[in-house]
Order: structure tokens, then sequence, then C-alpha cells
């Protein structure tokens, strides 16, 4: 549950790699070092663990400090919090019975940068404990990863976007050949199909990846077909490695399918948000908050409700901005297709 962060080995550097990113990275680590808690945010599956592990490893490398790394996923309600986290870095309550007292004992011994990943479990709750260790420990970096922000008064937010489009299609190439997908075998050229494929897959790590594995059975332009509809894209499951390549990289692939990072995010709408987002899925492109209430206002959604969903949407990386400045809104293609399930669903 608590990992040391070390310096990655490299038993295969292919699959290590951290593709583009390079200046997301170099932001994040510059925020880490002025900042006290600095808040990842983005949709499922766009890469924040990935680029968060990155982040902690080069502040480290600049900046002596421990790094402990917490996996909220296992967190069952963010009352929880402080003891969900004393557990993960075992560290036991005072006698007095306070968790954040000891938490801050603990965190506040030596400079530590704390990564929280999964902050979106917090449901912008557990904010104020965050703020006591913060404020009690002066050597204390937070780094707070999740499709949500903690929603702290101190959070200095970094959104993050779909993979550009070289390292998106290096991905899927590189994923294609480890599992040996026929298409893919001649190495050092990309394949004319990966970049449409991976803008269907908008540009999304784990999209990408869980695709590369279909590639062994489908050609690129069939599984362009299978991943336009809604029930092929959420479909893309974890496919093994061949046994040759697997001892090695093999942990290193995600072990979830499409549908179960997307119903994550959908767990924790409130019934209105779950409602707006369905509807939105029927609404092509994007929109702002005027468009999404003229195309979704109707039964059980309605006036402040709505605009409450609709701001709800957006704090849990739902609904993701586009557009230099503009206040418009579209749904990740993920998002989309997984709403237009629940959407035919509703309206049976
Ligand atoms: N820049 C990158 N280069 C190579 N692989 C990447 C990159 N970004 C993400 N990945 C891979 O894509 C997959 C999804 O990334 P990651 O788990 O970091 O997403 P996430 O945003 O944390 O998702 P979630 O919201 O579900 O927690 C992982 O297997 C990760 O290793
Ligand atoms: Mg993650």
């Amino acid at each position: 549950m608590t990992t040391e962060a070390a310096v990655p080995s490299d038993p295969c550097p292919t699959d290590d790699t951290l593709l583009g990113r390079g200046r997301e990275l170099a932001a994040l680590t510059r925020a880490l070092a002025v900042h006290r808690l600095v808040a990842l945010t983005g949709p499922a599956g766009v890469g924040k663990s990935r680029l968060a592990a990155a982040a902690a490893a080069e502040a480290r490398r600049l900046r002596p400090c421990r790094v402990r790394t917490v996996d909220l996923g296992a967190l069952h309600a963010p009352e929880l919090f402080a003891g969900t986290l004393g557990y993960a870095l075992g560290i036991r309550a005072r006698d007095d019975g306070s968790e954040l007292g000891a938490l801050a004992q603990g965190l506040g011994a030596e400079p530590t940068l704390l990564v929280l990943d999964g902050c979106e479990r917090l449901l912008g709750r557990a904010a104020a404990g965050i703020e006591y260790l913060i404020d009690a420990c002066p050597d204390l970096v937070v780094l707070a990863v999740g499709r949500a922000t903690p929603g702290s008064r101190y959070e200095r937010v970094q959104r993050l976007e779909p993979l550009a489009e070289g390292p998106a299609t290096a991905l899927l190439c590189t994923r294609a050949r480890q599992f040996g997908a026929p298409a893919f075998a001649r190495s050092g050229l990309e394949h004319l199909d990966a970049l449409p494929l991976c803008h269907l897959l908008d540009r999304n790590p784990l999209a990408i990846e869980l695709a590369a594995g279909r590639l062994t059975q489908l050609s690129p332009r069939q599984l362009m077909s299978e991943v336009s509809r809604p029930a092929g894209l959420l479909g893309l499951a974890p496919v093994a490695l061949p046994p040759d390549r697997a001892a090695d990289c093999g942990d290193r692939l995600p072990d979830r399918t499409l549908r179960a990072a997307v119903e994550g995010s959908h767990d924790l709408c409130t019934r209105a948000e779950r409602l707006l987002w369905a509807r939105l899925s029927a609404v092509p492109v994007g929109f702002d908050l005027a468009e999404a209430e003229q195309a979704c206002t109707g039964r059980d959604l309605t006036g402040y409700a709505l605009e409450q969903a609709w701001f709800g949407l957006i704090r849990s990386s739902v609904l993701v901005s586009y557009g230099a400045g503009a206040q418009r809104y579209r749904l990740p293609f993920l998002l989309r297709a997984y709403g237009r399930e629940r959407l035919r669903r509703i309206n049976r």
C-alpha cells in the first residue's frame, strides 16, 4: 500500500520510459519546489499516477527528502482518511487517540514528500486533515493525485491533458510490438493507422495500452471499427504478454479494464451528476454551461441542481475544458461512450 519511491531499475527499457510529458514533468517539479500542496488531476487513465511517480523521483533527486506514496484506493469513506493514512504509513494513533497528531509527528520528523494517490475518494472532505498536516510539518510537501482534487485553499492545481500525438503513437507502437502484433513487427516505423487509432482512444494512455493488446488478433482498421462503438471501447481489457516478455514487463501493464476505470468515476458521482453526464453524452462535441442547461434541463434535473452537477463533473474531471481560455467543456470519448450506454438504459 505504501512504497518508498526508488529510481526505477530498468530490466525492460522500452516499457519503463515515460513518453512525452517533459513539459508537464518540469512544471510539476517546479510546483513541488515552491508549493506545499500540489494537486495533479485529470480523467481516468490519463497518466496521473505515472507522472506523479516520475515527479517524486525527480523531486528527490533535486532535494534530498523521503518520499512516501500512499494509494487511497482502499479508502472506504473520507472520514477514515487519517486512520487509513496512519495504517498505510505504519503510524499508530497517540495515546490521547489523536490520529492526525501522530501523523504530524511521524511526517514532521524529516523532509518528506507525501504522494497521496486516488484523492477522488476524499470527495473534498479531507482537505482539513491535509491542511492540519501541512501547518504542523514545515518540511512536508504533499502531492495529491486523483480525478478530483482535495479542495484545499492551499492547493496548486495542475490538470493533465491527453498525451500529445507523438508520445501517444509511440506508446501504441511500443506496446503493440511487445505483444507481438503482426502489423507492428517492423521496429522503428510508425504504423500509418497508429495516429487515427490513438485519436479514437482520446490519446488516453490506459486505453492505448489496453488497445495494443488487441492488435495481436485484429488489424488496426478492425480495431478502429471496434473502438468506434461504445461497447467495443469500454470492453478493452488487459491481455497477457507473451511469456518471454511477461517476466520483465508484466507488472507495469494495466491490470484493469477501461470499463472499470470509468465506472470508478461514475460511482463517485451524485445522482444529478450521473444524469447530467448521461444527457451530455448525447450533445455533440463541446458546450458551455448555458448550452448544457438548454440541452439537459428536464425531468429530475433543473436550475440550481443542474448547475451544481455541472461544477461537480468539472471538479471530478468528467468534463474537461478545451480551447484557450474558453469556458467550453467536453466529455472525453471514453466517458462519453459510458454516458451513452447509461442514457440508453435511462430512456429504456
Ligand atoms: N507518459 C506515459 N508513458 C508511458 N506510459 C504511460 C504514460 N502515461 C501513462 N502511462 C501508462 O498508462 C497507464 C495508465 O496510466 P496511470 O495509471 O498513470 O493513469 P491514471 O491517470 O493514474 O489513471 P486513474 O485515474 O485510473 O488512476 C499505466 O499503465 C501507465 O504506466
Ligand atoms: Mg492513478
